[in-house]
């Protein structure tokens, strides 16, 4: 269970997150809200990569709030960037390796990666450089962190930068992802079918939780206010949202 007591944080004079309160013990959260809202800093909160300026961050009734990030990752808590990292002269056998401690047989690399999509044999030694595509990388990355086997998955919208055919082996990846966890996934997301399967949903703005409930609830009233004409998630995410609203109507009518 990951508990965050009260967590601030600003820069300068600019409060990015503010007194954020969260219980999370699901399998599958995901956390949603217009740019500039704070997801990205809350997750690099938990992870370490940032200290909060205030509150507490439990970890199943462990303070891990002045934690450096190697301990953190330690525990259990894992982290797959936006950005995906290259690391020239290192292949994806070793990056799997490295991620899990463990070394892998040829066949478990290839399960590894056949699971994110990836026809192994062509992937397993190949170098972690310029020449994989963006959705590449990210499936590796995914790998890896599903590799860990962690008890706590924290993933910065998978989705950016992926061309529609790798977004939709996405979706199955997250799927299964999610059948064969142990621990818990919290994920940034603006699609709605990542949203859908989730068990809860933070709903962030201007730095602060607007909504923490199961998925419907706030599902519901994200559409409700999608379509409202003047609202602001459709003014601060444009095009995005209008694309999210279209899906949540279908999603919407298919669930009666
Ligand atoms: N180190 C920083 N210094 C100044 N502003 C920052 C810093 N980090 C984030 N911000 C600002 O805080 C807000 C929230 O950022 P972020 O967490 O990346 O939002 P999101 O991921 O929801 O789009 C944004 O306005 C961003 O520009
Ligand atoms: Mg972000």
């Amino acid at each position: 269970m990951l508990e965050l007591q009260h967590i601030s944080y600003a820069v300068a004079d600019k409060e990015i997150l503010k007194d954020v309160n969260l219980v999370i013990n699901d399998r599958f959260v995901a956390v949603t809200g217009p740019n500039g809202s704070g997801k990205s800093t809350l997750l690099k909160i938990i992870m370490g990569m940032i200290t909060p300026t205030s509150g507490k961050i439990i970890l199943d009734g462990v303070d891990i709030t002045g934690m450096p990030i190697n301990e953190r990752a330690n525990l259990g808590v894992s982290f797959a960037f936006q950005q995906p990292v290259r690391f020239k002269g290192l292949r994806v056998k070793d990056l799997l390796e490295l991620a899990s401690g463990k070394n892998y047989s040829f066949n478990k690399a290839c399960s590894i990666l056949s699971e994110v999509g990836l026809c192994a044999k062509d992937y397993i030694f190949r170098e972690l450089d310029d020449t994989l595509s963006g959705g590449e990388m990210k499936r590796i990355e995914i790998a890896m962190t599903a590799a860990r086997g962690s008890k706590l998955s924290l993933f910065d919208e998978p989705e950016a930068g992926i061309d529609l055919w790798s977004f939709k082996s996405l979706i199955h990846i997250f799927e299964n992802l999610y059948e064969k966890t142990a621990g818990t996934i919290v994920i940034i997301s603006h699609q709605e079918r990542i949203l859908a399967i989730a068990d809860k949903i933070i709903y962030l703005k201007d730095g602060k939780v607007e909504q923490y409930a199961p998925r419907d609830e706030v599902l519901n009233r994200l559409n409700v206010n999608v379509m409202s004409p003047g609202c602001a998630i459709l003014d601060e995410k444009g095009e995005r949202a209008e694309q999210a609203a279209k899906s949540l109507r279908h999603l919407r009518k298919k669930e009666g």
